[in-house]
């Protein structure tokens, strides 16, 4: 079976204490024959310490966003070298939480994914509808428009990402998509990126939005789900870790 992905997405939490209590508490928790691939996207200011707690485990780095443009004048922007520099390996790109207060476009987020790709960073492309579009049945046309983007920009590294379903109205809100509802939309995502390479089994395809220790079984049997995306459940280690042995 091929290996699930699970990725804490922190937000904006944390402090210097309550990183290093939870990253101690997930390396020490996980399973000693783990079988997931698992990381964790923590605030840039707190990479330099992520990499030095995680230095030596087999969980990855990951940042939330960074910027299209390689240097300059972007006061505020963190670039992908930077990111390098810090032995970032996964970075967010469009969660919708950009998307909704930052405006980020489609062309923006696509322009993300690639400078991260140029620097050797592996981009987790985040789509998904809100729920006005859930109820006027464009779930499948929105979350297709804001791939199309990436697809047509990335060209040949389309292998290279990873995608994150996450509709909006899932998310911090306690309503999971049914593993059903997921399913179908993973299924979508994986024929675009079927009809742009012919890798495209190798892309994980996360499901984000609420998923918690109690709901991660089911949604990860699916068969088009090959991971989970964690915002809330990601900052308790044992609701994580829970997570976690579920994807294996
Ligand atoms: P929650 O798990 O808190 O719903 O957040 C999901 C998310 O946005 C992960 O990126």
């Amino acid at each position: 079976m091929k290996q699930k992905l699970i990725v804490g997405n922190w937000k904006m939490n944390g402090s210097l204490a309550a990183n290093a209590a939870l990253l101690q508490a997930i390396k020490q928790g996980l399973p000693a024959d783990n079988k997931a691939g698992v990381a964790v996207a923590a605030p840039a200011a707190y990479l330099a310490q992520v990499q030095a707690e995680l230095a030596g485990s087999a969980i990855g780095v990951g940042a939330q966003d960074v910027s299209q443009h390689e240097q300059g004048a972007f006061t505020g922007e963190v670039s992908a070298a930077m990111l390098k520099e810090f032995g970032v390996r996964y970075v967010l790109v469009g969660h919708s939480e950009r998307r909704q207060y930052h405006g980020e476009s489609d062309a923006v987020v696509a322009a993300k994914a690639q400078a991260a790709l140029s620097k050797g960073i592996t981009p987790i492309v985040c789509v998904g509808e809100t729920l006005a579009e859930r109820e006027a049945g464009q779930t499948e046309a929105v979350v297709k428009r804001q791939l199309a983007a990436v697809i047509h920009q990335v060209g040949h590294c389309v292998s290279e990402l990873v995608v994150a379903y996450e509709p909006v109205w899932a998310i911090g809100t306690g309503k999971t998509a049914t593993p059903e509802q997921a399913q179908q939309v993973h299924a979508v995502l994986r024929a675009q990126l079927a009809a742009a390479s012919a890798q495209a089994d190798r892309v994980p395809l996360l499901y984000g939005g609420s998923m918690n220790a109690a709901n991660a079984a089911q949604l990860l049997a699916q068969p088009d789900i090959d991971g989970g995306l964690i915002g809330g459940a990601a900052l308790k280690a044992p609701d994580f870790l829970a997570i976690v042995a579920a994807a294996q």
